[in-house]
């Protein structure tokens, strides 16, 4: 009997490993139909778009992960991009990607352009050595995985070959590794789209009702950011060393990965996080577990969202509302004054 509980908690314990903190990841669910085609034809009549498509697959990622196809989000296509009228107000966790897009700039706006050849800022060329986005590395822009994006494998250049198996059985939050480590995280069953509409609404941080995602932080998982550190290396600190963004003051960039002290408002464990620090500022855990007592941590996606937002540099808010001396109004519940009390 003992032998048998032994071996269960050990199954329990692997498990647990394996799902990163006991969260399952999304598989898709519905008819093959509706995404594979076996032969492209129909009456003689390409049935999705006319060049074939990897994996038989109707469409391409943004395609597929678009508000045209369904709108609005019913627990099926989470979307990158929208149609007009796309705002911080009404995207998903991810943020968008802007339709008019102005290609080739390395910071001139509010997105990640697909198909920019910039080399992206902090780009460390003797660490990353797989990335053929930009100009001296092969030049195919940047592009949503593989080689030249960011979802998936870092040794295939085709998208869906880079993906290959995320879709039916991930293994990785939101299909995302860092070498062959998927990146630690639980999600927002509806992508946060709920709390982002209406950050008033309750906070559930876990099981089949969880409407935040849960990201990871420290420098034991790969983090959501050393996720972004593949490609803008010199942002982020893995070691603990100074030389890529600084161990302590003074900081070369803006410490991610780092614990936000309990003297602060949003650091002190026994006030409850709300719909609106997860809208505008949320911050990290170790393992992507989510704590009540202790390590709330600043990340890149503290201040960011990975594929776009309204403003510049695809902040969650625009730098230019975030005032010193404020004690009071909208802007001291979120962006920098939201973790920076002592600045309000
Ligand atoms: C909601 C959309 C969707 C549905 C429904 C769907 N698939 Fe897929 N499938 C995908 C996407 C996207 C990929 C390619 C990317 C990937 O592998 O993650 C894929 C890849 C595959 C692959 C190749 C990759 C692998 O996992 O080995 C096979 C085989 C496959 N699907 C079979 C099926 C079958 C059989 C069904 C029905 C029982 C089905 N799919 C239903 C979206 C879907
Ligand atoms: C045929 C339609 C289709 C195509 C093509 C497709 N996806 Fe998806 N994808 C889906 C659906 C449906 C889901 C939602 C799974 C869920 O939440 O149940 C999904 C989920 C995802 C997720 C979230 C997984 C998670 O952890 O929740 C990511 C990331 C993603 N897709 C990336 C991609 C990328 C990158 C490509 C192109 C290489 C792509 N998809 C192509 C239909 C598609
Ligand atoms: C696969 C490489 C790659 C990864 C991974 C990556 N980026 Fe980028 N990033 C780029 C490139 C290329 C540019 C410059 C072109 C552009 O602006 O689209 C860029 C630009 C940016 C900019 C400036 C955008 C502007 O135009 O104003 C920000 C901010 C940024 N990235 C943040 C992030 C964050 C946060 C992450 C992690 C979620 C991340 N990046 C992950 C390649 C990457
Ligand atoms: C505390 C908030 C905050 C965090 C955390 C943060 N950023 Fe930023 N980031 C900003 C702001 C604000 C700007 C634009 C103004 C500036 O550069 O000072 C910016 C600009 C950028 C740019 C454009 C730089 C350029 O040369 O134009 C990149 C790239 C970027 N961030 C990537 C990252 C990455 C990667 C991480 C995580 C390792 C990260 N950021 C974490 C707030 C943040
Ligand atoms: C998620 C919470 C969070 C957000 C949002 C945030 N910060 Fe920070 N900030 C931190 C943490 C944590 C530190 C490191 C504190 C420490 O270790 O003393 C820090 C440190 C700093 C420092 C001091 C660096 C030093 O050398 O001591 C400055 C200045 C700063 N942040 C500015 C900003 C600005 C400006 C913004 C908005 C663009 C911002 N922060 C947004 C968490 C945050």
């Amino acid at each position: 009997m003992k032998e048998k509980k032994i071996l269960w908690s050990l199954v329990m314990v692997i498990s647990l490993l394996l799902c990163g903190g006991g969260t399952g990841y999304a598989a898709v669910s519905g008819a093959c139909s509706e995404c594979h085609t076996m032969h492209n034809s129909q009456g003689g009549e390409p049935m999705g778009l006319a060049d074939p498509q990897s994996a038989l697959l109707l469409n391409d990622c943004l395609g597929c992960h678009t508000t045209t196809r369904i709108d609005p989000f019913v627990g099926g296509y989470p979307f990158v991009r929208l149609g007009s009228g796309a705002s911080d107000d009404n995207c998903l966790a991810g943020g968008f990607f802007q339709t008019d897009t102005d290609i080739g700039d390395n910071n001139g706006n509010e997105n990640h352009d697909i198909g920019a050849i910039a080399v992206p800022a902090g780009f460390d060329s003797s660490e990353t050595t797989w990335y053929t986005g930009h100009s001296a590395g092969g030049g195919n822009g940047l592009g949503c995985a593989g080689t030249n994006g960011c979802h998936g494998n870092e040794t295939d250049l085709d998208d869906m070959a880079a993906i290959k198996g995320g879709h039916h059985d991930p293994s990785a939050y939101r299909i995302l590794y860092v070498g062959t480590k998927g990146v630690v995280g639980s999600g927002a069953k509806d992508y946060e789209e709920a709390i982002i509409r209406d950050p008033g609404t309750g906070v559930v941080t876990s099981g089949d009702t969880q409407n935040v995602n849960i990201y990871s932080a420290g420098v034991d998982d790969p983090s959501i950011s050393e996720l972004c550190a593949k490609c803008h290396g010199d942002f982020h600190n893995e070691s603990g060393s100074t030389d890529d963004c600084g161990s302590v003051s003074p900081w070369i960039r803006h410490p991610t990965d780092v614990a936000i002290p309990a003297t602060w408002a949003i650091g002190d464990t026994s006030y409850t996080l709300d719909g609106d620090d997860y809208k505008h500022n949320p911050v990290g855990y170790e393992d992507a577990t989510f704590q009540l007592t202790s390590g709330r941590m600043a990340t890149c996606l503290s201040c960011h969202r990975a594929h776009g937002t309204e403003n510049a540099d695809l902040l969650r808010w625009a730098y230019s509302t975030q005032l010193a001396g404020q004690e009071s109004g909208s802007q001291v519940t979120y962006g920098c004054l939201g973790c920076h009390d002592a600045q309000r």
